[in-house]
């Protein structure tokens, strides 16, 4: 059976994931869909408590033991350095080499998309971030602090393995979900040095893929597209910091960071441990409100059938969503009035009724 690692974290995490859980025991009784399911207490609390971050012997174990790792959000602001955070996420991210960071953006209706004109048909592209090196690689230093000429550094670390694998992953999805363009955004423009690279490692993937639109756009650029065109894109792969920005931009196209979705792996080694993470965060002001959108931790539920050769279930599932969506069963922050739990309810009452077991 897949063992899949739980991590509720801080915040409204432990909320989502509790909901992610109940749609998880649906399919186990009616699907027969086991995942072993091993839950850990890591986290701010765990942190404030006796000072651990992510121990090895646990990192281990996931490395060696678990398909995949659900993790609900980090960041608490008793811990403002965020210190905990860092190990656990990028003890993750980086730690288990998972350097394709997915996060697929789609409006699932018509209703969430903010922008004027514009429907759900015109929101539906998949964003490929980087995620082991770039800014966050962690390079840098800080001298004369707190003096009045002190200095910062982040250095942005752009390796020719880092950014040749990502692209090519970003194709690869591309040829194998049948999408036809892939747009690679970076700053070559200013940052002549590490983006330079990109640019001509692009040029060079892009040949193995003939029958793939190639485009590039700088990221301020594709930016102001993303906005006024959103519709024009499939597949974007970017850097680490890029990715991350973008994909916030994202996550307000398709309806707001309640409902999007990642998942982070090693498309060279899919036999890897997988991270799926709801894309929100910890959203301290909703703690404990009961009206936390579950929609991104049941997203992050398909991505996690569809990475774990179950697109039967990942589908069903994500058709009971969107007739959620339709039926305007959702949290305040899509427009419903529903709060965490019965939006699950409604999600569940919807597979029931679709298709009986
Ligand atoms: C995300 C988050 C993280 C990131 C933060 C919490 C470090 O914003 O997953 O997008 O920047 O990667
Ligand atoms: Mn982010």
């Amino acid at each position: 059976m897949k063992k899949l690692a739980i991590i509720p974290g801080d915040g409204i995490g432990p909320e989502v994931i509790a909901e992610g859980l109940r749609v998880l025991a649906w399919f186990r009784a009616q699907r027969g869909i086991e995942f072993e399911l091993w839950p850990l207490d890591l986290g701010a609390e765990r942190y404030l408590r006796d000072g651990t971050t992510f121990p090895a012997d646990v990192r281990d174990e996931i490395a060696s033991s678990c398909a995949a790792v659900l993790l609900g959000a980090l960041g608490d602001a008793r811990v403002p350095g965020f210190e905990h955070a860092r190990d656990i996420l990028f003890g993750m991210r980086m730690g288990f080499d998972l350097y394709a960071n997915v996060r697929p953006v789609r409006a699932l209706s018509d209703g969430l998309v903010p922008l004027r004109g514009r429907s759900a048909r015109d929101v539906n592209f998949v964003v490929f971030r980087e995620n082991t090196e770039g800014i966050y690689a962690g390079i840098g230093g800080q001298l004369r602090r707190g003096s009045a000429d002190e200095i910062a550094i982040n250095e942005d670390i752009n390796t020719r393995k880092g950014v040749e694998r990502i692209i090519r992953a970003a194709f690869t999805y591309a040829r194998r979900t049948g999408r036809t363009r892939v747009t690679m955004s970076d700053k070559s423009n200013a940052m002549r040095h590490a983006h330079e690279l990109w640019q001509r490692v692009f040029q060079e993937v892009r040949l193995d893929y003939p029958q793939i639109e190639a485009s590039h756009l700088y990221i301020d650029a594709l930016c102001l597209e993303l906005v006024r065109d959103p519709g024009q894109f499939q597949v974007i792969v970017t850097n680490n910091l890029f990715g991350d920005i973008v994909t916030d931009l994202g996550a307000a196209l398709q309806g707001g960071m309640g409902v999007a979705a990642s998942v982070s792996s090693n498309p060279e080694h899919p036999e890897r441990v997988k991270l799926f993470e709801p894309v929100h965060g910890s959203a301290p002001k909703l703690v404990g409100l009961g009206i936390a959108n579950p929609v991104a931790t049941l997203l992050c539920i398909c991505l996690l059938f569809e990475e774990s050769g179950f697109a039967d279930a990942a589908q069903e599932l994500e058709a009971a969503i969107q007739a959620t969506f339709e039926a305007g069963e959702t949290t305040p922050d899509v427009g419903g009035s529903l709060g965490t739990r019965a939006v699950t309810d409604a999600v569940l009452a919807r597979l029931s009724q679709r298709s009986p077991a």
